[in-house]
């Protein structure tokens, strides 16, 4: 379907999906070419991650993002998509100190052209605050980047009966709080499935198996493009990185060679000189 004529994805369409059993597809896109990409490959869901501090800007971790960069890469992504369901991701701090905070910081993502902000924990009064100004929360449990010190690193949660039950707790009281949408990253199968068969809200998973009401990945390990690490649940559908590496060693030896530029790429004059 044209893209004039596709209706925008929002909270309706996504519980449909739900009640539906249809899997939600969500991907992150960080800028408008990748906005564009995603929305014309159909995916329902587009979240700006906080993720863009290590895919796109070479920090180590999500820590040192900020507001405004997460603003303009959202206004971007903005204009890529604009019949997606979007989502910005609140950075470190932008939450964490006050329910004023949170709520002047949501509505800038929302100022900003997203539908739904994205936060981590179980921050309920935080929850609680922003969707009383009218703004739809997607919590975010199990592996939570933004405290990973806390967990001890970048590791799989919900493995034990005790760490279910412990999310499985939070899961309900994030819902509560009035979260529209629950992510869970870095979890078993079954416990991921028993969240999202236990909420009303559709819960969607990045890396917690197959039995969630949709998925998320980043778009980098997707697409070959993130040279750190590959995490075991993200699947490389193309190879993207050695693709534009190779054009580039071409290019440099085409240059270098003196065989670029060669005259189809060269200016017609108007006369002869
Ligand atoms: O920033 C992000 O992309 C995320 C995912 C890792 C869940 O929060």
């Amino acid at each position: 379907m044209s893209d004039s004529k596709r209706k925008k994805c929002n909270i309706l369409t996504l519980n449909k999906y739900k009640q539906e059993k249809t899997n939600a597809v969500m991907v992150t896109a960080y800028d408008f070419p990748q906005a564009q990409l995603a929305q014309q490959a159909g995916v329902d869901m587009i979240l700006v991650g906080d993720s863009l501090g290590m895919t796109t800007l070479g920090h180590e971790s999500t820590i040192p993002v900020t507001m405004d960069e997460m603003i303009s890469h959202c206004k971007a992504v903005k204009r890529g998509a604009d019949k997606t369901f979007l989502i910005g991701d609140m950075p470190f701090l932008s939450y964490q100190a006050s329910d004023e905070d949170a709520v002047r910081n949501a509505g800038r993502f929302i100022q900003a052209g997203m539908d739904c902000i994205k936060l981590e924990g179980v921050a309920e009064s935080r929850i609680k605050a922003i969707s009383d100004a009218g703004i739809m929360v997607m919590g975010h449990l199990g592996l939570t980047p933004q405290s990973q010190a806390k967990l001890g690193g970048h590791r799989v949660q919900g493995k034990t009966k005790e760490s279910f039950r412990e999310i499985l707790d939070q899961a309900r009281r994030v819902q509560e709080a009035g979260c529209s949408f629950l992510l869970l990253e870095a979890m078993p199968v079954e416990p991921a499935r028993m969240i999202a068969e236990e909420l009303d809200i559709p819960v969607y998973g990045i890396g917690a198996g197959n039995e969630t009401d949709g998925q998320l990945v980043i778009l980098h390990d997707l697409i070959g493009m993130f040279f750190e690490f590959k995490p075991r649940f993200a699947k490389r559908y193309c190879e993207a990185g050695k693709l534009i590496r190779e054009a580039l060693e071409d290019y440099c030896s085409e240059v270098r060679d003196g065989s670029f530029p060669s005259e189809e790429h060269f200016y017609a004059p108007l006369e002869d000189f």
